[in-house]
């Protein structure tokens, strides 16, 4: 394996396993930036995916894995492994790169436990590589304005936060009703699918230990019981069909959205792919009939050890899809929409706003996702620079806060942390 020196000199070389959305979001830094990082091998059970991103760049079809388990019985070398697998195949694959001594881009998050999320963290340690955890909004201009005015010690202690995570019902409907995320054993609980980015920000925030916590949620509405009369299990077979909010043809077919992840193989349009997801597909299925269990509302708080109090609340029924934080300081108040952040000093009186609105316009979350992939890269070649990335200590502080609330959540407990 390439040792971390040598890594500094010439471009990273870096294995793409998993090669859905967010290794394409990814791979545009890789293929902008040659100099830095070079892709030596794909791995994508998906024919359509795999050839796309190999064709792009160049890479011989001995180095075109199906599945990572091929690829870890055969590898090729490389200084980095970038792992944006399904969220229930992130440990063992995250574990076998750490044993052949790669640094790792992990998705979040981490794993289906917090025991597998130990283990990557000791396993790292172990081999003296790097596990960076792609929370995108620690990398994102306005997280990191708001992170900038609580530490600037002008506004005080932070005494309360108010965080809710607007899923909004398009997403919800596509990703956990319908879609890969709907079930806690396939994928994972909400909290850890969704919110492991709002917990990881409230805690890097606070930038102090949870003491206390309790969580609430359940599926409420996306049953079949609820199921309005007049319904199918299908929004073609819909007698009442325009008159639903989450119809499927409204979302895919006359509004477009969320069409990113049907792959249009050769011969085929994009109007027959949707046709047949519609008329076949799992994301053609009726909202209140389909095999989902993950909760459709959920709230947490906590206590920290500084004293300070947090709420978070995750909402599907909303329109917008977006974040929202409103931190009460002693000597100030925060409030941010993700887009804009108003600013009110007490002592003055003065209240200043901090636009972020064209930033916001830039694709990549903001450009997030990009700085992110920079960030790591020059972590790894050894360039203090750049700003360094999230590690997996961060994430571990932040998941175990998940699987505990996952935890008070089914057991109706609240839970204490002793240490
Ligand atoms: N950081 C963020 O902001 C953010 C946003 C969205 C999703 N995610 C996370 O990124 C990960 C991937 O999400 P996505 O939206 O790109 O999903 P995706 O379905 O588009 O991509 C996942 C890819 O992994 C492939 N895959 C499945 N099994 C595999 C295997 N055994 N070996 C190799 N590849 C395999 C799939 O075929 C698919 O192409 C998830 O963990 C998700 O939670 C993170």
């Amino acid at each position: 394996m390439t040792e971390f020196s040598d890594s500094s000199r010439k471009p990273t070389s870096i294995v793409a396993i998993g090669v859905g959305n967010r290794m394409r979001t990814y791979m545009h830094y890789v293929a902008s930036h040659p100099e830095v990082a070079r892709l030596v091998a794909v791995v994508e059970p998906d024919s359509i995916r795999r050839n796309a991103m190999a064709d792009q760049f160049d890479i011989p079809e001995k180095y075109r894995y199906k599945d990572y388990r091929d690829y870890f019985k055969n590898p090729v070398e490389a200084d980095v492994a970038f792992i944006c697998t399904p969220e229930r195949e992130h440990f063992e694959p995250c574990m076998e790169a750490l044993r052949l001594g790669m640094h790792v881009l992990l998705e979040k998050p981490v794993a289906q436990t917090y025991e597998q999320c130990r283990l990557i963290d000791r396993a790292a340690k172990k081999a003296g590589k790097m596990v960076s955890v792609c929370h995108v909004l620690r990398y994102h201009p306005a997280f990191i304005k708001v992170k900038e005015l609580v530490s600037s010690g002008k506004y005080g202690r932070i005494m309360t936060i108010t965080h809710t995570e607007d899923v909004g019902i398009d997403r919800m409907t596509h990703s956990y009703v319908r879609g890969a995320m709907n079930t806690e054993a396939g994928n994972n609980p909400m909290l850890l699918a969704k919110c492991c980015h709002d917990i990881d920000f409230l805690v890097w925030l606070t930038d102090s230990n949870c003491k206390r916590l309790s969580s609430f949620g359940n599926r409420v509405w996306f049953r079949r019981e609820n199921a309005p009369e007049g319904s199918a299990t299908r929004c073609v077979n819909c007698s009442i069909e325009k008159e639903c909010p989450y119809s499927a043809i409204d979302l895919y077919w006359r509004r477009r959205q969320w069409i990113n992840n049907f792959d249009v193989p050769a011969g085929m349009t994009l109007d027959q792919v949707l046709s047949k997801e519609l008329d076949e597909g799992v994301f053609g299925r009726c909202v209140y009939h389909c095999d989902n269990d993950v909760v459709d509302s959920q709230v947490m708080t906590m206590q920290m050890e500084d004293g300070s109090l947090i709420t978070l609340c995750m909402d599907a029924f909303t329109r917008r899809d977006g974040r929202s934080t409103d931190i009460k300081m002693t000597h100030g108040e925060i409030v941010s929409d993700g887009v804009k952040i108003f600013v009110t000093d007490f002592l003055t009186g003065k209240r200043e706003v901090y636009d972020f609105t064209e930033v916001c316009k830039q694709p990549f979350h903001a450009g997030a996702d990009i700085k992110l992939v920079e960030g790591f890269l020059a972590a790894v070649r050894g360039d203090a620079s750049t700003e360094l990335p999230t590690t997996i200590a961060d994430s571990l502080r932040s998941h175990r806060l998940c699987f505990e609330a996952e935890r008070s959540r089914h057991t109706g407990t609240t839970i204490t942390f002793t240490e």
